[in-house]
């Protein structure tokens, strides 16, 4: 599963995918991984908040257990990596207040078109955090097992809420290609931002 290529001439900092050379002004291994969890920490508080402005919009409605079902895995990943943000120290993304809001937002805006679009938007952000939880996985150090083992438990379970908006008629929402391809490329612009800012 994992990348098992390595550049061969060693000083590779012990990047286990993505192996090349360290280049000065490249981030050391310590800070890959401490950017790596600022993203997730902020990924998956901006999940849980897409799924309060669900339920905000949803909440009375027949769909609920199953968006709550879905909300209540996004609060464990929230904990588990704000409890690895304190662990090793790590500085939080300091666009928390944009994740606040955008996440609410986007949650409460999809379900406001319908229970059909909330579903794409859940598959759309899945699909955009399953490409982001495996490529870490596979660039993950060596030393980081643990780590590697609680992204890839995730990975499957952001997988399933992409297959609960599938059974949910998430393809059937209006404009589906643009709402979805709109979402994605907004998911794939904040995990850019949250690792780095
Ligand atoms: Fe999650
Ligand atoms: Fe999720």
């Amino acid at each position: 599963m994992r990348a098992e290529w390595r550049n061969g001439t060693g000083g590779t900092d012990g990047y286990a995918g993505n192996r090349r050379r360290r280049l000065p002004g490249d981030p050391t291994q310590a800070q890959r991984v401490a950017r790596m969890i600022r993203v997730d920490q902020a990924g998956e508080f901006g999940a849980k908040r897409i799924y309060e402005g669900q339920l905000a919009v949803l909440g009375d409605t027949p769909i609920a257990p199953v968006l709550q079902h879905m909300a209540d895995q996004e609060r464990e990943h929230l904990d588990t990596f704000n409890r690895l943000i304190g662990d090793r120290q790590v500085r939080p993304s300091a666009l928390y207040p944009l994740w606040h809001v955008a996440g609410f937002a986007l949650g409460a805006g999809t379900a406001l078109m319908g229970e059909k679009a909330a579903m794409a938007c859940t598959v759309a952000v899945e699909e955009a955090i399953d490409e982001h939880y495996a490529a870490q996985r596979d660039s993950l150090p060596d030393d980081e097992e643990d780590l590697r083992a609680i992204i890839e438990r995730f990975r499957l379970e952001e997988l399933e809420h992409r297959d609960t908006g599938l059974d949910h008629g998430a393809a059937q929402a209006p404009a589906y290609r643009l709402l979805s391809t709109a979402i994605k490329t907004g998911t794939r612009a904040a995990i850019w931002l949250a690792e780095r800012v």
